[in-house]
């Protein structure tokens, strides 16, 4: 257990996985270029396993553009997909290259006016996936019924809504919506073909791909299977494209984090804290509603667990207790797997708690934990390297 101490909290990172996923999903969906959503996950070398791979990005931002430039990602390798844009960003995007965006409102078309000959617009549309626990089609996208109007005011300021986008909620369980919104943009596109407002020749479904945070990998080809049976309704001149990235980002990091602390509480209930909590790389529990799997090393002499918290003073900074989890002493390490996906995306400073030095180094290693060998993805911090080498 002492070996534990000074290594965690820490990120590790598995390449190998990355890339296996990607595959997976490239292969599920052979005719769709995949545009990997940079949000999820910003470290860079996830970035760079994908570059190797040939992947092109979804960025929602200029920061995220820049961010895949030193990279060496062309930027007819990158859309910009955020539908309500800042003017400046939208300015910066343009000056660094990228030339799709994303509109799914009339007041929106007013900012691209500026840039109408330089660049091409997709139009968002609103899908709802009943079973995703993400939803965004609340926040965005315009109603399909709307689209052929938002398409033919479009045409007269003179900008080319050339694609239909939209995104049916993040960690769907099955892709009947990717489908039924599939076939509904494909009827969109031949109306305002029909009626001589626009030309679509691409459809991005979005995102939505899910994880299984199960310790078991996605069966891909099973998920797709509605997806690839609308593809072929889908008239040869549409280019398809998705936007996938929980499904990526979130099987390729682990998290190792440790008991720091333990009381008993007037209600008598065992309350246990950890070094990593909501502000750090486990935000996920709250904004995405995850219980991840957790292994547990212990030395057994523990007390029950009824509380699981995370380092900070906020109260909300509480976690969900796995049915692994059953007791605990101090010092005692927990691994969490599959906790890729918009966990350091969002880990900030709260409480002066640092957050960088999860930030993966990529070693190869080979470790034991807690005295316990174990298998851990085979790239881990420069933090984790300090327990090997105890
Ligand atoms: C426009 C857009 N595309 C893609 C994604 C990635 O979605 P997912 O992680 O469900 O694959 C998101 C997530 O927020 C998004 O907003």
């Amino acid at each position: 257990m002492a070996q534990a101490v000074g290594i965690s909290p820490a990120l590790l990172i598995n390449p190998n996985q990355v890339r296996a996923t990607w595959r997976a999903l490239q292969n599920a969906l052979p005719k769709v270029t995949l545009y990997c959503a940079v949000k999820s996950n910003p470290y860079h070398s996830l970035f760079a396993t994908l570059v190797n791979e040939g992947a092109a990005f979804d960025a929602a931002s200029a920061p995220e553009i820049q961010a895949l430039l030193p990279l060496g990602v062309p930027t007819n390798r990158m859309i910009h997909t955020h539908p309500v844009k800042a003017e400046h960003d939208l300015e910066t995007s343009v000056r660094l290259g990228v030339t799709s965006f994303v509109v799914d409102n009339l007041d929106e078309l007013w900012k691209i006016v500026p840039y109408r000959h330089d660049i091409t617009v997709m139009l968002r549309l609103a899908f709802v996936a009943p079973d995703a626990p993400c939803v965004f089609s609340r926040k965005f996208g315009a109603r399909p019924e709307n689209a052929v109007h938002i398409m033919s005011v479009a045409k007269q300021m003179g900008i080319t809504i050339d694609g239909l986008c939209f995104h049916v909620g993040s960690q769907a369980q099955r892709a009947e919506t990717h489908r039924v919104a599939l076939l509904k943009c494909t009827d969109i596109a031949r109306d305002a073909a029909r009626q001589g407002i626009a030309q679509i020749g691409r459809i991005d479904i979005g995102g939505g791909f899910p994880a299984n945070y199960s310790n078991r990998p996605v069966d891909f080809e099973a998920f797709c299977a509605p997806t690839r049976e609308a593809i072929t309704e889908i008239p040869e001149h549409i280019r398809l494209m998705a936007e996938p990235r929980r499904a990526i980002s979130a099987p390729s990091m682990t998290l190792v984090t440790r008991v720091i602390g333990r009381a008993k509480r007037q209600d008598e209930t065992w309350w246990f804290y950890l070094d990593d909590g909501v502000y750090g790389a486990q935000s996920g529990r709250i904004f995405d509603h995850i219980n991840y799997p957790m292994t547990v090393f212990t030395d057994g002499c523990g007390s029950p667990v009824n509380v699981l918290a995370g380092p900070t003073c906020d109260s909300v900074d509480r976690l969900g207790i796995h049915e692994n989890l059953r007791e605990l002493s101090l010092g005692d390490v927990i691994v969490i797997p599959e906790i890729g996906a918009y966990s350091i995306a969002t880990a900030c400073h709260f409480n002066g708690i640092a957050t960088e030095h999860y930030r993966p180094r990529g070693h190869p290693i080979n470790t034991t934990l807690a005295g316990v060998r174990v298998k851990l993805p085979v790239f881990a911090s420069s933090r984790l390297k300090l327990l090997s080498d105890t």
